[in-house]
């Protein structure tokens, strides 16, 4: 079994040994974007690097990045619990190149990741890209082989990632892993699509335009790559479970929470425990980030 600690470890070294600069995880409030509340993805912190406003340090970077889904644009507040895959709480693992290599690259890292170091089946690996994207599609063939029948096409939004109204956004390739057909789910653009058999573990986003806040969309100074794979996704899929909550960080939390509370996480009361594993997480780490709960009957100030 591989912890989630040495998930963490093995994509820092892998993208290290690639040429890209590890970068601790920026605190959960953003200090440069007043648009956010929390951060809620890797490229959050590298954002005015990808508009052009900032320098990079380095051309490529890799991290994980702490992230909160409980409000906005990107918000999973109300799957958590009753998901294998849902969370407020997470971290997202990331590469990341700021004009420098682009589509080809980011593809070839993510295949070399998955299928040769931490050796995933290459069948269970379903892929998909933006419809209009032909380049991507093409990648994808001549790097990985996949047939082109779990090559899918995407019309919508959710190939084509956006930090919010306003900010970097671009075409994306979502890799996905079947989790097998004893669980209810169907591939991505299917009507069942939603249930939990397959499951998107890595985003791999073609950043090319910047959402101007008069609805235009303006090119960015250079083609970049930001990559996104839910750390508690790969770990179940790495840990041999379906279910995030069945990965060890979470078996712990919902251990405690089953000996402080007196009831068992089976069944009934299985859905409360998960929220309760999940939020702890949220307050720990936004608190440790410094935000502190307020009484909603009173003001900010505290005072009536
Ligand atoms: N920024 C991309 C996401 O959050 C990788 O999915």
């Amino acid at each position: 079994m591989t912890s989630t600690n040495e998930i963490r470890r093995s994509f820092l070294d892998y993208f290290g040994r690639n040429g890209h600069t590890p970068t601790a995880s920026a605190p959960l409030v953003p200090y440069n974007d007043p648009t956010l509340m929390f951060v809620n993805a890797g490229m959050v912190p590298f954002k005015n690097v990808f508009t052009g406003l900032e320098t990079p340090a380095s051309p490529r970077a890799a991290s994980s990045q702490k992230c909160v889904r409980a409000g906005g644009k990107h918000n999973d507040l109300d799957n958590v619990g009753y998901t294998a895959r849902h969370h407020t709480f997470f971290e997202m693992l990331g590469n990341f190149s700021f004009g420098d290599y682009f589509k080809e690259e980011a593809i070839a890292h993510a295949w070399t990741l998955l299928t040769k170091e931490w050796g995933l089946p290459e069948d269970r690996l379903t892929v998909t890209v933006y419809h209009t994207d032909d380049e991507a599609h093409a990648l994808w063939r001549k790097i990985a082989g996949i047939p082109d029948d779990r090559i899918i096409r995407i019309p919508t939004s959710d190939n084509f990632w956006s930090m919010g109204d306003t900010g970097p956004c671009g075409p994306c390739s979502e890799i996905f892993y079947d989790h097998g057909d004893h669980i209810f789910g169907g591939p991505p653009g299917s009507p069942d699509e939603d249930g939990d058999r397959f499951v998107e573990i890595w985003n791999l986003v073609f950043m090319q335009y910047e959402q101007q806040v008069d609805g235009a969309r303006r090119d960015l100074p250079k083609p970049s790559i930001d990559t996104g794979m839910g750390i508690e996704r790969i770990a179940a899929v790495l840990q041999g479970v379906h279910d995030n909550y069945d990965t060890d960080t979470f078996k712990a939390l919902i251990s405690a929470s089953e000996v402080l509370t007196g009831v068992g996480a089976a069944g009934e009361h299985a859905a409360s425990h998960r929220v309760i594993a999940d939020h702890l997480r949220s307050t720990s780490f936004l608190m440790a980030d410094g935000v502190l709960p307020c009484d909603a009957r009173f003001g900010f100030d505290g005072g009536p």
